[in-house]
């Protein structure tokens, strides 16, 4: 696990959107696993404008982490709708994925997401926010470390959380569909974003705690290719930040 702590959000989000941008130009036909959450916003507005700048994006494919269950793609809430709102409205790949919140048959569905990431070769690279009880994805703590995509209940905590988010929505869906753990953990590459106050808990967590099922994201630790990228308010708690920092100076000298 590789930890990168920028001097401030904007840089953070920048060299996030650059790495997401020289993968798509080193590997035209990326496969990309996609997240939402408000860290992607600012991401996905960097990619849009590499688009209008020139850069190619219709031989790639993406795979998006997951989606509240029995709603659909026009709901205030959805995953869909966030993501034709923040990046496909603008640019076009080749195929997007989103699991389907409406499916009929979860357990097929969840099959067939998987089988369809394996036949696009599997994911290149993931993108991953944190959530402020330390899940990926929506694998909430609790999640087996080695789970795949499926139905899972969100907890109470995150439902709060996300309904901030849309002002005025109403309630959270309670059940949502979720790459798990397991999957996300074959990507190839890995690449977390942790900003603002609310992450320095669960960041700490899962770079310094144990790996546990109590903390999704810790499972991050086996990854052979996963690199994290936090503010200063999201590194605060970070016992060993400093360390990291001078590790940070020993490759910019
Ligand atoms: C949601 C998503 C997660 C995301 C998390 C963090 O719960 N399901 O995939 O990582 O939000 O979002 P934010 O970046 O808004 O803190």
């Amino acid at each position: 696990m590789k930890l990168l702590l920028p001097k401030h959000s904007g840089q953070a989000i920048e060299l996030a959107s650059q790495a997401l941008i020289e993968q798509i130009r080193e590997k035209p036909d990326s496969v990309l696993g996609l997240a939402t959450g408000d860290t992607m916003v600012a991401i996905y507005a960097h990619l849009r404008r590499a688009v209008r700048e020139g850069l190619e994006t219709s031989s790639i494919q993406t795979f998006n982490l997951d989606e509240y269950l029995g709603i659909g793609p026009e709901h205030a809430y959805s995953y869909h709708r966030y993501m034709r709102e923040h990046l496909f409205g603008e640019v076009n790949v080749l195929r997007s994925h989103i699991p389907d919140g409406l499916t009929k048959d979860i357990h097929r569905h969840c099959l067939a997401y998987e089988n369809s990431i394996q036949e696009c070769g599997g994911l290149d690279l993931q993108l991953l926010g944190l959530g402020q009880n330390g899940h990926i994805g929506f694998n909430e703590p609790g999640s087996s470390l080695g789970s795949r995509t499926r139905a899972v209940r969100l907890s109470a905590q995150t439902r709060q959380v996300n309904r901030s988010r849309v002002p005025g929505t109403g309630e959270v869906p309670p059940r949502a569909l979720t790459l798990g753990v397991g999957t996300i953990l074959d990507s190839r590459r890995i690449l977390l974003v942790a900003l603002g106050p609310a992450k320095a808990s669960p960041l700490q967590a899962a770079l310094e705690g144990p790996i546990t099922a109590m903390c999704p994201a810790s499972a991050l630790q086996w990854h052979p290719n996963c690199q994290i990228l936090a503010d200063p308010e999201a590194a605060q708690q970070l016992l060993l930040r400093d360390y990291h920092l001078e590790c940070q100076q020993d490759v910019e000298s």
